[in-house]
């Protein structure tokens, strides 16, 4: 049994140094990259508050396709360019969406999200995928969000066998 255990989500820099320490668990001692995405995305959706999805999209034949998540189902096949995943994926950096209704090519898949955050998985140049949050509240994350979440996907990048991914 796991249990999520974080200190507070009012002080984000505490509450994303309990959820590295918590993924440093999960991946201890587990290299599978379907096993590890799942447990982050499930630790992401029941840790943080305000959320209506958080999963990964990875990459395929050179296009993002969704990988394992929490939330309502969500489309598919995401071309690298193309909504924030895409954006995120093509420019290898994070994008951070206060309002998905002013992003022009955001792609709905939940029509509940108002903000998203999409954080880049790298490994040296080469882009494995993305973690994507969304909320229902517009202007959800902010810097400390992502500082957090891409201090996340640098432990999950570094805690997986990636050679499935291409
Ligand atoms: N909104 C994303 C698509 C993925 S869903 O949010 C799960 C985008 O614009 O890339």
């Amino acid at each position: 049994m796991f249990d999520i255990h974080v200190a507070t989500t009012a002080d984000k820099p505490a509450l994303y140094e309990d959820l590295a320490g918590m993924l440093s668990g999960l991946l201890s001692g587990e290299r599978d990259m379907v096993a590890n995405t799942a447990n982050l995305s499930a630790l992401l959706f029941h840790s943080l508050p305000d959320l209506n999805w958080a999963g990964v999209y990875l990459l395929r034949g050179g296009e993002l396709v969704l990988g394992p998540f929490q939330g309502k189902p969500a489309c598919v096949r995401i071309a690298l360019g193309r909504g924030v995943c895409g954006t995120a994926a093509a420019r290898r950096e994070s994008v951070l969406v206060p309002d998905v209704h002013a992003f022009p090519g955001h792609i709905a898949c939940d029509a509940a999200s108002r903000s998203e955050l999409v954080v880049p998985l790298l490994l040296g140049d080469r882009v494995l995928g993305v973690i994507d949050l969304d909320s229902p509240l517009p202007d959800r994350f902010d810097a400390a969000d992502q500082a957090g979440v891409e201090r996340l996907a640098a432990l999950l990048v570094a805690g997986c066998d990636w050679s499935p991914v291409g």
